[in-house]
């Protein structure tokens, strides 16, 4: 197996391993890699949705998403997907999957299913990178702080979604979810520091109202998506991409009107989140 960084701060891609036939050695291998680096690219993958689904239990549980449609004949598999006459994609903005859960997802393995003949590349940003490069003073500031993280005002009835092409295609609008996370969290694996809150979930530090909050959120997203912070997957037919949430915010690019794309997702359970 053969890892190379993608970017100075975030991604790896991993050559020399077929994801549907690993070893227990090369799992753990994997597993640390994408802990460590975010996110990791694996090319030229044969991985039917049976292997996809047996590959995300040798991590442990799915946690099933609750707004995207979900494949007929395997539930466990949410379906990511543009179609060509649609203009709102899903993840369109910068985030990190199911912050507003008590225990947040750990992360997710993506399969190119179908891709438009070019765009729709995925972004990602190293929350590791971006809280070493914060200021002293703002590291002071968010010492200890918590936040409040709520997926409703996207997916509800009228909600961000709702108001789009999209809206149709979501189910779960009668939800109601509302999680708070340290603004710092220690990764359970590494130990690294990283930056918890992200533009589309996080509503309000404790304490604090909206409005008295965002301008300190702000900063911090800003600093979150440095351009040195991130590195970009470029998909092809048979790439498989898996991310750690905690590590990592992802962003998808909505390049691509009047072609279809389709990715399959299946979310992988996480752990509690500490300081
Ligand atoms: C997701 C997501 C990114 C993409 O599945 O959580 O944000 O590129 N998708 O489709
Ligand atoms: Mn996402």
């Amino acid at each position: 197996m053969e890892l190379t960084p993608m970017a100075p701060q975030c991604g790896v891609e991993i050559s020399g391993v077929s994801l549907a036939n690993c070893s227990d050695a090369k799992m753990r291998e994997i597993k640390h890699a994408i802990y460590e680096h975010g996110v990791a690219v694996f090319r030229d993958q044969d991985f039917s949705p049976e292997d996809h689904i047996a590959f995300a239990k040798r991590w442990g549980g799915i946690d099933i998403n609750n707004y995207f449609p979900l494949e007929d004949e395997h539930p466990e598999i949410a379906i990511v997907r543009k179609k060509p006459d649609q203009k709102t994609n899903i993840g369109g903005a910068w985030h990190t999957d199911h912050s507003y859960d008590q225990i947040p997802a750990m992360g997710s393995i993506l399969v190119a299913r179908e891709l438009p003949p070019e765009g729709g590349d995925t972004l990602f940003a190293h929350m590791g990178a971006a809280y070493d490069s914060l200021s002293d003073e703002l590291k002071a500031e968010i010492e200890g702080l918590e936040a409040f993280h709520t997926a409703d005002h996207v997916y509800e009835e009228g909600g961000i979604y709702a108001q789009t092409d999209m809206g149709g295609d979501l189910r779960g609008q009668g939800l109601k979810t509302g999680a708070t996370h340290p603004v710092v969290i220690r990764h359970p694996h590494t130990g690294r520091r990283l930056l918890y809150v992200n533009g589309a979930f996080t509503i309000n530090f404790l304490g604090k109202t909206r409005a008295e909050s965002l301008p300190l959120l702000h900063k911090l997203l800003d600093a979150a998506v440095r351009d040195d912070n991130q590195c970009r997957v470029k998909w092809r037919p048979g790439t498989v991409a898996i991310w750690d949430n905690r590590t990592t915010w992802h962003n998808a690019m909505n390049d691509y009107h009047g072609h279809y794309r389709e990715m399959h997702r299946i979310t992988l359970s996480g752990e509690a989140l500490a300081a």
